[in-house]
């Protein structure tokens, strides 16, 4: 079980609470009860006591987290993104200069401290500074930095035994400190290849497999795809690394090999679209020749006609997961997907853009629901209407502790607005590769 903590360097203390933090470790999630949860398979749990809650605090202190919390309710409410797109850019540019700095040792005229933070405004617009280098106080953890992101469950629920942290920062985006599970330490680059060659059969000859093919190829012959897919961002698909855990790699072998599938099928359309282009050239061409008019113009076009077809015909595959290792990174290179850091998946995301997204650790659909509407996502199913919130106690090891009433990555109301506007179809997944997920094109 790993910890995560978060706490802006404006904040006198942080908020060790694990169970409302986003967590990076596969062990240890926020989310349960939850068909596609993933977070207590290597927990052990011996009593299961459901409780009715009660807040352990006084009244004023109640009365002023239920106003903090009324008062993000209604900006969500209002509209306003938790995840703008712009605060994104800037942390990323942030986080960049401050590699940039660290790794080519200048601006020595900026201290140490300085050249390691990066400030991200909260919902009010009240910049915090955060620290990119762990802190002292939680070094005996953390051995790393994340980019925090709380979901609007996240930022309005109030622990039952830790009532007061309501009162704290509680910015969507904010940075916090995990260890940072080094998979890749362990197996070569070689090992993790020759195994993922095997998945990548083992998943081709799937049901899984045929079923994903046939129904993305109905999606388009219907043309309930509209958008063109140029692109394939990924994310939280897991390390590709950890071949000793059958059933963790089972899964993320078989989730990064279907995004060659989907490639595939998506070029196909490219084809069948290129081919009806060829045909109607063909024709004009003909009645051209007829002509003997052939102009040094008629000439540019059709090469840059060429061109665009080429470029057509390429579809851009990208993927992040913090727990992807150096050998993971230079196998996703060797496969066609190009890694990226936190956060510049969510950047790469435009309207031809297809997000496959697998139980993340993070709340994806909320943040994509504010970056950016893609042409389509394959992530798990959207629910018709938001669970009942119920906190759940639990026993580990003679222990209580709270388990979160909602997964990692929530549906919202701005999510289930964002997928009306989409056709969706449920994936079948026979094999249990992905869990609960459903294809949304528009
Ligand atoms: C519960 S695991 C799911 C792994 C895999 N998709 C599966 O279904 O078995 C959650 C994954 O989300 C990843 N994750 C955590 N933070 C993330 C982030 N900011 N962006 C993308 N992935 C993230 C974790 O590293 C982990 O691999």
């Amino acid at each position: 079980m790993s910890v995560t903590v978060t706490a802006s360097m404006d904040s006198d203390s942080p908020s060790p609470n694990p169970s409302i933090s986003p967590s990076t470790d596969l062990s240890f999630s926020s989310s349960v009860d939850h068909d596609h949860d993933l977070s207590e398979t290597d927990i052990d749990i011996d009593v299961d006591i459901d409780i009715d809650v009660e807040i352990d605090t006084d009244d004023a202190t109640l009365a002023k987290i239920q106003a903090k919390i009324a008062h993000i309710k209604a900006l969500y409410d209002s509209g306003k993104p938790l995840f703008p797109r712009a605060l994104l850019a800037c942390l990323d540019a942030q986080i960049d200069r401050a590699s940039a700095n660290t790794n080519a040792r200048i601006a020595k005229e900026i201290t140490e401290e300085k050249r390691n933070t990066v400030t991200i405004p909260d919902l009010d617009g009240t910049p915090h500074t955060y620290s990119l280098k762990v802190p002292a106080w939680c070094v005996d953890f953390a051995t790393t930095y994340r980019i925090g992101y709380s979901s609007i469950q996240n930022l309005t629920c109030i622990h039952p035994s830790f009532p007061e942290i309501s009162l704290r920062d509680s910015s969507p985006v904010s940075i916090c400190y995990t260890s940072s599970p080094d998979y890749g330490g362990k197996v070569s680059f070689e090992q993790v290849e020759e195994r993922f060659k095997e998945s990548v059969r083992r998943w081709e000859g799937s049901q899984t497999c045929a079923d994903l093919r046939v129904g993305l190829e109905d999606l388009i012959r219907s043309r309930k795809l509209t958008k063109k897919v140029r692109k394939i961002v990924c994310f939280g698909l897991g390390s590709l690394s950890l071949i000793e855990e059958e059933f963790c790699v089972g899964r993320a072998h078989a989730q990064h090999a279907a995004v060659g599938t989907m490639v595939a099928v998506f070029k196909q359309q490219t084809k069948a679209g290129n081919g009806m282009k060829e045909m109607s050239r063909d024709r004009t061409k003909q009645e051209g020749d007829k002509k003997l008019m052939t102009t040094d113009i008629e000439t540019d076009i059709a090469v840059a006609e060429e061109g665009e077809e080429k470029e057509d015909e390429e579809i851009r595959c990208y993927a992040q997961d913090p727990a992807y290792s150096e050998a993971d990174w230079s196998l996703l290179r060797s496969i066609g997907i190009q890694p990226l850091d936190d956060p510049k998946g969510f950047l790469e995301i435009d309207e031809e853009t297809l997000v496959f997204s697998v139980s993340p650790n993070v709340p994806v659909k909320q943040i994509v629901a504010d970056v950016q509407w893609p042409g389509a996502m394959i992530w798990n199913t959207v629910a018709e209407e938001e669970r009942e919130a119920r906190w759940e106690k639990k026993m580990r090891d003679g222990e209580e502790f709270w388990v979160v009433p909602f997964t990692t990555d929530p549906d919202s109301q701005r999510v289930r607005n964002m997928v009306q506007s989409y056709t969706s179809m449920p994936l079948r997944d026979s094999n249990e590769y992905f869990g609960d997920l459903t294809v949304y094109v528009r």
